[in-house]
């Protein structure tokens, strides 16, 4: 597994906040033999306590742990308040729209926007410490002042991707029991008006909790109101105060949900706490993209998944930052639409997928050449792992050859990086997220909870609590239990296991190769393949079906579903078939969920027992040899008949 290896710019180096490997043992070195000690001086540090915390950490309940007991705290002060003296006329947001349009919000403007927001929910709506708000918006600075509007007052936001589908965004409202939702008409893609308030009228037709619905107007296009539940945001802003005391919430108290996928059942509403989340998100703003105070730092993702929690909003505004949020998509007008950002505002760190690196590469790999790209000084990816050549591109055409490369690996539950390189210390191998960030005690383990030997694939596992873990699955503590701390044991204890594969190389360096369970990863979004089976047989002609992931080009995984129709008299027309079961898929979870292959077959291979064998399908999928033992099948014969189907 030998790769090259790029070794940090020394000029780079001289200033980082971390500025080589020794530097790096030292604080892993301080964390490793005085936890607490290494954790509870950065928050006494980093966090303007309102009330000190009396002790560190709190184990004895594991993995239901606690962090930072007794103190206070507000994360919308942290985010704002404090940045209002030096930082006051400093850009907190800048916004591009889908169309070019621009909007500069000082951290004295936020600071009136998110109070007047603040007031709002609690003056107009009744919203209460604790209370549930859903947030379904377009990537707008109003989406941001929701956000901290709810962490003002001590609201738990959950914000539900826009792409989802009325289906998706009533279950998760429901699941959350949520009494607002907070929505915009909608927005603007590739120059056209979209609409998301029809969406959130669909979702809530029926019994549901929610009482009150704030729209932001956005692109003015014609919506319902709906007497007494509907409020125009634009309107009624007006009349609030720009003066919200902060809530005094406890470091445990609960800041936001988010659901994700997992391997099965229905997606999960992953919880983070106040204290520790922030921590996390600033310390590791401030250590993986090395932010100084007149940077500018634009990541790409939506607010609507972990990445733009913690990576557009929460991160850089605690630690006073000026962030990037765009509305529109990277190749609108043209893939040159990033760089030409780049060179507009002078960015200073870019942080992507490396599915939108390679839609860039693929469909303007010159336009980088266009712009003037100097100010770049980190790049960043996330989500999945990257290959090779699209790493090639980005680091040649987009960084000059210039600029490391942070390949950071986390998820939704660990609400900030765990593994990444830090830009200034660490020698960067292609596509390799390399070493766990200080302060992060994690391992390679196999399923017995030994250490993996060097080139062995195991299990990537996090043995020791931290900050910005999660918390706890809502409203399903047991499933939080059974999901991350059953499978695996190190010396006799419970370990957080991510359920991503990992490998150590020669030097240590840890590559992540994937999930080891049933959830597919679109573009860096997770999938669970329950979750899709479970829309597909909506579907009143399906009678069984299985779905796995299939290596995809510019997607990193597609969706391929393999479905056994009810009715035995053949298939009438396929092709209206697979479009008749998209067509629900969009309608169950949304556009996202669609299946790129869809292969109609007279059985799925089962074991006797009756447990579908998704494991022979994914080889089937990829056009791998059949090497598994399939002599236990119900039906070996099966094997045979689907291959050929694919082959053709
Ligand atoms: O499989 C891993 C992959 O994305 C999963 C987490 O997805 P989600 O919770 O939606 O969060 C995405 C943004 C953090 C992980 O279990 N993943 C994330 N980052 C990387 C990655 N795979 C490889 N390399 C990465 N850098």
């Amino acid at each position: 597994m030998n790769r090259e290896i790029f070794r940090p710019n020394k000029e780079f180096s001289k200033n980082a906040r971390i500025k080589n490997m020794c530097e790096y043992h030292e604080l892993q070195d301080w964390a490793t033999t005085d936890y607490e000690g290494f954790w509870g001086s950065y928050a006494k540090e980093k966090i303007d306590w309102i009330k000190p915390f009396d002790n560190v950490l709190d184990e004895s309940n594991f993995p239901f742990v606690k962090w930072f007991i007794g103190g206070k705290l507000n994360v919308s002060a942290q985010c704002i308040d404090r940045h209002l003296g030096s930082r006051k006329n400093k850009a907190a947001i800048i916004f591009e729209g889908d169309r070019g349009d621009k909007q500069i919000i000082t951290y004295l403007e936020l600071s009136y926007n998110v109070n007047r927001f603040a007031n709002l929910l609690k003056n107009e709506f009744d919203v209460k410490k604790g209370d549930r708000v859903v947030i379904y918006m377009p990537m707008i600075p109003e989406a941001a002042y929701a956000m901290l509007a709810c962490a003002r007052i001590g609201a738990i936001h959950s914000i539900v991707f826009g792409g989802f589908s009325a289906e998706a965004l009533k279950d998760r409202i429901i699941d959350a029991d949520a009494k607002v939702v907070i929505t915009a008409d909608g927005a603007f893609r590739k120059g056209i008006p979209y609409m998301l308030k029809p969406v959130v009228d669909e979702a809530l037709a029926g019994e549901t909790p929610v009482r009150k619905v704030l729209v932001v107007e956005r692109n003015f296009e014609d919506i319902t109101w709906v007497a007494g539940r509907d409020y125009s945001y634009n309107e009624i802003i007006k009349h609030q105060s720009v003066k919200c005391e902060p809530e005094v919430m406890d470091a445990e108290d609960p800041l936001f949900l988010l659901y994700t996928s997992g391997s099965t059942g229905k997606p999960k509403g992953v919880q983070h706490n106040q204290a520790g989340y922030i921590l996390w998100a600033q310390m590791t703003m401030e250590w993986v993209f090395d932010v100084k105070e007149n940077d500018t730092y634009w990541c790409t993702a939506d607010v609507g998944w972990i990445t733009g929690h913690t990576y557009i909003v929460y991160g850089p505004l605690a630690m006073g930052a000026t962030t990037v949020m765009f509305e529109g998509v990277p190749t609108y007008p043209d893939a040159g639409r990033p760089w030409k950002m780049v060179e507009e505002y002078k960015i200073n760190q870019f942080y992507t997928a490396p599915t939108a690196i390679r839609v860039l590469h693929k469909s303007g790999e010159d336009e980088p050449t266009k712009y003037d790209l100097s100010s770049l000084k980190v790049l960043g990816t996330v989500g999945e792992p990257i290959d090779p050549p699209a790493w090639k591109w980005y680091y040649e055409a987009v960084g000059g050859s210039r600029c490391p490369i942070v390949d950071t690996y986390w998820q939704t539950e660990t609400g900030g990086h765990i593994i990444s390189p830090l830009p200034g210390a660490t020698p960067i191998k292609p596509a390799c997220a390399t070493f766990a960030l200080p302060g992060i005690i994690a391992e390679i383990l196999d399923e017995n909870g030994v250490r993996a030997e060097v080139g062995e694939k195991g299990l990537m596992c996090v043995t020791r609590p931290w900050p910005s873990m999660i918390r706890g699955i809502w409203g399903d503590e047991e499933r939080f239990v059974k999901s991350y701390f059953s499978d695996i044991k190190k010396d006799g204890k419970s370990v957080y296991f991510t359920g991503d594969g990992a490998v150590y190389d020669e030097d240590g360096y840890i590559t992540i190769t994937g999930r080891t369970d049933d959830v597919i990863n679109v573009s860096g979004h997770r999938m669970g393949t329950a979750e899709v089976e479970a829309a597909i047989k909506k579907h009143p002609n399906v009678a069984e079906v299985a779905v796995v992931g299939k290596p995809h080009e510019i997607k990193g995984e597609g969706i391929f579903a393999y479905v056994v129709l009810k009715s035995d008299n053949g298939i009438a027309d396929e092709l209206e078939e697979m479009r008749a079961i998209n067509d629900v898929i969009k309608k169950e979870i949304g556009n996202i969920a669609i299946c790129d292959d869809i292969l109609f077959t007279l059985g799925l291979p089962k074991t006797r027992s009756g447990k579908i064998m998704r494991r022979i399908l994914r080889s089937i999928a990829k056009g791998e040899e059949i090497t598994q033992d399939i002599s236990t099948l119900e039906d070996p014969s099966i094997v045979a008949i689907i291959a050929s189907a694919v082959q053709i």
